[in-house]
This record gives structure tokens, C-alpha cells and sequence, in this order.
């Protein structure tokens, strides 16, 4: 069956079917093998896309800057600090005007319901570069990692460590009910997905014969994974506060040689980054002298071993974002 995306808005894999991820994955492999060869085609000459970032960020930002390069698109860039957006405008107001000047958006920030209307009154694709509930085009870059490390992703034992609930612990545990990886989610239970996605991600996951579990075992959690994941314990828009309580329930689910032990022998350790495993970073520094940890989610040897593919990840960002542009901009 071919698959046309032309015109579609990337704002959560739940609005995709596997079959169009399975597309877009493909397209993200094409695009990367096309870039190591040298062969540029230009797919989205003439275009102009804005990027609005309501938050901070590295490899999304340069993700979408680079792609639309390689394309031959041009990129205007908007922070909240430098537009009129929410502040003496309404988003109703702003999405008309972005969708008379620009063939794509792309959105970071807070309320899903944000990228939703975006969507709903530009009349162009509108893409989500993350929210407080998804982080859509992180998951094909993570999926298709998987994919070049395995050769597959049907049947693999994925394990997500942490957060369970932020956008990361939402995406990954849809991306892999929808692919058939089985996901198991190791946190406390403070910090897992709300009863309704579970329940949602469970009916996917029976339709792609794989599983969904939750644990705040670390051993049951940890034991047999192809994948351990992690990401930050407090993500962005989250008030400082919460690093207390946050390194008090998160500490037994750092991802450390233990917990790389009890995985398969040719396991891999994954992070959608920025990270904090050690204290060459402002916050990092600020949390061991107030916490004394010097590591938090990671430690610095799993980070740097050779199962982290963590910067292979953050490549393949901009390969699979290029894949949602050309096939939804094009
Ligand atoms: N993983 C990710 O989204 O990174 P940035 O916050 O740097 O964009
Ligand atoms: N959960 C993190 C992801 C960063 C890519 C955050 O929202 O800050």
C-alpha cells in the first residue's frame, strides 16, 4: 500500500499507523545513506519553514536548521523573547499569519494543545519538535538507532528508566507499542504514564504482538533488555523545586554498570540527551554541591562505554527529521 504523507502535521506517533512510520524510517535511512554518498537532491527548494522555540534546544534546533539545508529550504527563527506569540498575539492569530508566510512550523514548547491549534489554523504542516507530553521526531531517530544497531525492532526488549510520565516516557512507550518492541517502564509509581495511554499503548501493543510492563523493580526491569533508556529527571518547564524529591525517588533507577549487567550481553545504552552524568555543566555542578551526587541519570562510565550510542542518536535526528520535511512539505 503506498503511503502518502503530503500535508500531514507530525504532532504525536499516535496519529501515525506503524505503516507510515515504517515509511518514514525507511525515508530516514534512504536520507542518511544519501548524505554520506554526497548526493543532495534538493527536495524542498523554494520553501520556507519557521522554527518557534519556546524552549531551549541544541540538536533539535540544528536538526531542522541543517535538514532544511541539505534541502534547500529556507529557515527563519523564532524565540519566545523575539515574537509577538501568546504574549500580544493569540496562537488563532499567529498560525494564520505563519501559514501565509511559510510552508512548514515547527513548535517547542509546553501544552500540547499549542502544536494542536497551530495545526488546526495555519493550514500547513506543523511539526513538534517537543512538548510537556511528546517528542515525536526523537522517536524516529531512536527507533531507526535501534534498527542500524539490531537489524530489527520487532522483539526487542526495550527499557525505559526514570521519568516515565514526561514526554520521553509517553513517546517511547507508544513507539514501541506501534513498532513491537516490548517496553517495560522501571520507576516508582509516582512517575509512571497515566492509566489512559497505558491503556491506549496496551491495545497497540496487542495489535503489534508485543507488551507493555511497568515495574519499580529494577532487577525484573533491567534483566533480559536489548535497550536501557534514560533521560533527564527534570525536564524543561519544571520548577527547581522538584530536584529534591526527583533525585530521592529516581536515585535507585540510575542507569550504572549494575543495571547494564543485568541486560543481554550485546545491550545498548541509549539518552535522547542533553544529559547529566557528570558535573561539567552548570546544573550538574549545582546539584553535587547541594545534593553531593556527581552523576545523575547516567553514570559517566555507562555514558561513555562502548554500548552508548548516544551520539549516534543524536545524528540520526537530522536524518529522520529530514525524512518528516520531505514527506510531509514536499
Ligand atoms: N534531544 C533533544 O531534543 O535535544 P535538544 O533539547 O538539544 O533539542
Ligand atoms: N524530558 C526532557 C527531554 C529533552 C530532550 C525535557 O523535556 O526536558
Amino acid at each position: 500500500m503506498a503511503v502518502n504523507l503530503k500535508g500531514r502535521s507530525f504532532l504525536t506517533l499516535l496519529d501515525f499507523t506503524p505503516h507510515e512510520i515504517r515509511y518514514l524510517l525507511d525515508l530516514s535511512h534512504d536520507l542518511k545513506a544519501k548524505k554520506r554518498a554526497g548526493v543532495h537532491e534538493q527536495m524542498l527548494k523554494n520553501k520556507n519553514v519557521v522554527l518557534l522555540f519556546e524552549k531551549t534546544s541544541t540538536r533539535t534546533r540544528c536538526a531542522f536548521e541543517v535538514a532544511c539545508h541539505d534541502e534547500g529550504a529556507s529557515v527563519t527563527f523564532l524565540d519566545s523573547s523575539s515574537s509577538q506569540m501568546g504574549k500580544k498575539e493569540s496562537l488563532e492569530d499567529t498560525a494564520k499569519v505563519l501559514g501565509r508566510f511559510f510552508d512548514g512550523i515547527e513548535y517547542r514548547g509546553f501544552d500540547q494543545d499549542v502544536v494542536e491549534l497551530l495545526a488546526k489554523h495555519s493550514g500547513v504542516p506543523v511539526f513538534n519538535g517537543l512538548t510537556d507530553e511528546y517528542h515525536p521526531t526523537q522517536m524516529l531517530a531512536d527507533m531507526m538507532t535501534i534498527e542500524e544497531k539490531f537489524g530489527k525492532l520487532k522483539g526487542i526488549n526495550f527499557t525505559y528508566m526514570g521519568d516515565a510520565r514526561n514526554n520521553m516516557g509517553n513517546s517511547l512507550m507508544i513507539a514501541c507499542a506501534k513498532l513491537g518492541l516490548n517496553f517495560t517502564a522501571c520507576a516508582p509509581k509516582e512517575l509512571w504514564p497515566t492509566d489512559e495511554l497505558v491503556a491506549k499503548c496496551k491495545k497497540i501493543a496487542s495489535e503489534s504482538d508485543c507488551t507493555i510492563t511497568l515495574t519499580e523493580d529494577v532487577k525484573e526491569g533491567t534483566t533480559n533488555a536489548d535497550v536501557i533508556y534514560t533521560d533527564i529527571w527534570v525536564s524543561m518547564g519544571e520548577p527547581p523545586e522538584v530536584w529534591e524529591t526527583r533525585i530521592k525517588l529516581l536515585s535507585k533507577y540510575q542507569v550504572n554498570s549494575d543495571a547494564m549487567k543485568n541486560a543481554k550481553k550485546d545491550a545498548i545504552f541509549m539518552h535522547c540527551l542533553p544529559s547529566f552524568h557528570d558535573t561539567n555543566t552548570k546544573v550538574g555542578e549545582d546539584i553535587a554541591k547541594k545534593f553531593g551526587i556527581n552523576e545523575m541519570e547516567v553514570t559517566d562510565e555507562v555514558f561513555r562505554c562502548k554500548q552508548s550510542v548516544v551520539f549516534d542518536e543524536a545524528e540520526n535526528r537530522m536524518h529522520s527529521i529530514k525524512a518528516v520535511l520531505v514527506s510531509m512539505m514536499s
